[in-house]
């Protein structure tokens, strides 16, 4: 039997990512939204690549998340996206009681899901479903980091005119202003990057890291990211689903972890068929000890803001 998979948010980022799993085949995919008629003609849509492209997998759309009952696995993308000059901050409050309702209602129809949340501004919007959820912090992780750092890598690589795939990375901490890229251990063929790029030039690279997703949202226009987005959620539905164990930079619960108590951080966790099944604590820098700190502090006033309107 194949798994199954719900994504909430029939959008950009959620349309793209049911596009990427269905075409594999892997699993069946239930994509759900509030609006009437778009997750129902985009999935049917996709459905009908299934003879193109090879795939058996069932993919439907639904407003009722009856049908979404059963999922292995729970994306949600659901909420509004950032317009130029908006940060992803400047979406607290809207997506807050979106997440929040999508949350509850996933968990009633999957409660055995494991949930990735996507929905800016990412580390708020993880801890408020895991909140919510009542779910373990196993089962609740946020994607970032893995978009962070392929951004990183990409840049890297055009820096260096070497394949990404020799550039070794880890972006931590928040999906925003406060990311931590940690330059000490990022290599390239094995060789650290420090060595090879000079200070300034290495600096205006994580500067156009952390603006990454700023910079496209000023080419677009109208929306946000969804490519790179997508490929980085579905590589963690995969490492979920194919139990791969692999360690990949998320949004996870630290209880003590990394000195942080109680809240959300982009840190490397190992991510196999029970969720993150451990959080990997990598030796930092003190200065980047305290930019992961502060990035934490970040997330703190975002839950304060959502606590005083809630
Ligand atoms: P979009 O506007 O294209 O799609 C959002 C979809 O959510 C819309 O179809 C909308 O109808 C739906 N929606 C709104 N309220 C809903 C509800 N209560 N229940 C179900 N569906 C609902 O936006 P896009 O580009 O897909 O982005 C989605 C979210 O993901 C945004 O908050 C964006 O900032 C975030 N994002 C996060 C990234 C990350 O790295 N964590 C990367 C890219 C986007
Ligand atoms: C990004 O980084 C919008 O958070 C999203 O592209």
């Amino acid at each position: 039997m194949r798994s199954k998979v719900t994504v909430v948010g029939a959008g950009n980022v959620g349309a793209t990512t049911a596009q990427r799993i269905a075409d594999k085949g892997y699993a069946d995919v239930a994509l759900i939204d509030i609006v009437e008629g778009l997750p129902q003609g985009k999935a049917l849509d996709m459905l009908s690549a299934g003879p193109i492209v090879g795939s058996d997998a069932d993919v439907f759309g639904t407003n009722d998340y009856g049908d979404t009952s059963g999922s292995d696995v729970v994306v949600i993308t659901a909420g509004i996206a950032r317009k130029p000059g908006m940060s992803r901050d400047d979406l607290l409050l809207t997506n807050m009681k979106i997440v929040g309702s999508v949350t509850e209602q996933v968990v009633k129809a999957s409660p055995d899901a494991i949930l990735i949340v996507v929905s800016n501004p990412l580390d708020a919007m993880v801890q408020h479903a895991y909140a919510l959820s009542g779910f373990p912090r196993e089962r609740v992780i946020g994607m970032a980091g893995i978009l962070d750092t392929a951004r990183f890598r990409t840049f890297l690589s055009q820096e260096l005119e070497t394949s990404v795939t020799n550039i070794s990375a880890y972006v931590l901490g928040g999906h925003g202003d406060s990311m931590v890229p940690l330059i000490g251990s990022t290599t390239v063929g094995g060789v650290p990057v420090a060595s090879l790029i000079e200070a300034g030039r290495l600096e205006e690279i994580v500067q156009r890291t952390r603006n990454g997703g700023a910079e496209i949202v000023s080419l677009l226009k109208t929306g946000s990211a969804y490519y790179a987005p997508s490929a980085a959620i579905v590589q963690m539905v995969e490492a979920i689903l194919f139990d791969t164990k692999e360690i990949l930079p998320c949004a996870a619960l630290l209880n003590g972890e990394y000195d942080i108590e109680g809240l959300y951080a982009g840190v490397p966790v190992k991510l196999g068929a029970d969720g993150i099944e451990e959080i990997i604590e990598v030796d930092l820098t003190p200065s980047e000890a305290a930019a992961l700190r502060s990035s934490a502090d970040s997330v703190q006033e975002l839950i304060d803001i959502m606590a005083a309107n809630s």
